[in-house]
């Protein structure tokens, strides 16, 4: 059985950063591979990771579950829960901490950048978060894991992991792969293309939110960085606005690179926008609406209750093999 797991963090609204990297590949992965198990949760206890406000993490917890499935998340082959109520991913997390090395966590990039940020307050929690997110992943035998390309490095760290647990202790854990999508891994911001749209950073004008008013969506991507050359061309390096854009405008509509350079060919910056702004406008609406439904219908619960109810029972069953390997206990 092929499992395919993945998390995201209820840290504030979702952006269009989370949909493209993250959220509409789960759905494509869904559709292209009928005969594999489909594990998504929201990792809560990760998000305690920075300061959180409670009432609104509850809020935003509940969100995310709902966007999972207004994002077009068929619930039948899907097990959905939510990571503080699976009692065996902190278990988990402990258990890699035992294992993994100071040096190997002090080189974590998003260690490093988000102590760079925030100098004081960082929690020992933020330091082992990638212990965390390894132990996510190797209590339900994931062979795939699809994130956005910022989680590259906590995923090979999880890797590591399990071969060094399996050197030791002998075979325990399956070694997953990485799934990063080719178009849209990294999304940028949009006043400032050379940082990643983060819905973390205090809000602005560079982020889209899934759930923010559509006129304030399309104001945004018309107001979005570009250049002054007004050709719409891709070059990361010299025009890393206007390729962002265009692989946004990629991404939702499978038109590749060429195909957008020659429709807008002898036309601006502005009709791109334009046109732009229409399509992810259209995408999240249709977004949204789903989210209202699902947000108030009892469906919701039910699929959380039976999400952790499943994930627990075969969480359960890979501590019982760590323990025992490990020694622990009586
Ligand atoms: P996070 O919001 O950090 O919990 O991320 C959840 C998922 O969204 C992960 O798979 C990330 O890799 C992905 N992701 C977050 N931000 C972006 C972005 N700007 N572009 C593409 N993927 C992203
Ligand atoms: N660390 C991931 C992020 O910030 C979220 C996450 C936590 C995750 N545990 C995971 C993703 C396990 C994939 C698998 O985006």
């Amino acid at each position: 059985m092929n499992i395919v797991l993945s998390g995201v963090k209820p840290t504030g609204i979702p952006t269009l950063g989370n949909y493209i990297g993250a959220l509409r590949n789960f759905v494509k992965l869904q559709n292209e591979m009928p005969n594999a198990e489909f594990f998504f949760f929201i990792a809560d206890l990760h998000a305690i990771t920075v300061p959180q406000d409670p009432k609104v993490l509850k809020q935003n917890i509940k969100n995310l579950a709902a966007l999972y499935l207004a994002c077009g998340l068929n619930p039948k082959n899907l097990t959905l829960f939510i990571q503080s109520e699976v009692k065996q991913h902190s278990e988990m997390g402990y258990i890699m901490q035992s294992i993994s090395y100071m040096g190997e966590l002090e080189r974590m990039t998003q260690y490093k950048d988000k102590v760079q940020k925030q100098v004081t307050g960082v929690t020992s929690a933020l330091f082992t978060y990638p212990t965390l997110m390894a132990g996510d992943i190797l209590l339900y035998d994931t062979r795939y894991v699809p994130v956005g390309d910022d989680q590259k490095q906590h995923l090979e760290l999880a890797r590591d992991l399990a071969i060094r647990f399996n050197n030791r202790f002998g075979n325990t854990f399956r070694v997953p792969e990485e799934l990063i999508s080719k178009t849209g891994a990294r999304i940028m911001d949009l006043q400032n293309p050379t940082k990643k749209m983060d819905k973390s950073d205090d809000a602005n004008k560079g982020c889209i939110f899934l759930l923010e008013p559509i006129n304030s969506i399309k104001k945004k991507i018309k107001a979005a960085v570009t250049d002054s050359e007004a050709v719409v061309r891709y070059d990361k390096e010299n025009k890393p606005g206007i390729s962002n854009l265009m692989t946004i405008y990629s991404a939702l509509t499978n038109l590749s690179f060429e195909d957008i350079e020659s429709k807008y060919e002898g036309k601006g910056y502005g009709d791109f926008k334009g046109d732009l702004a229409e399509i992810v406008a259209a995408e999240i609406e249709a977004i949204q609406n789903k989210f209202n439904e699902i947000i108030s219908s009892p469906m919701l619960d039910e699929l959380l209750d039976k999400g952790r109810e499943k994930a627990t029972m075969l969480a359960q069953r890979k501590i019982q093999k760590v323990y025992k390997k490990l020694g622990l206990g009586r």
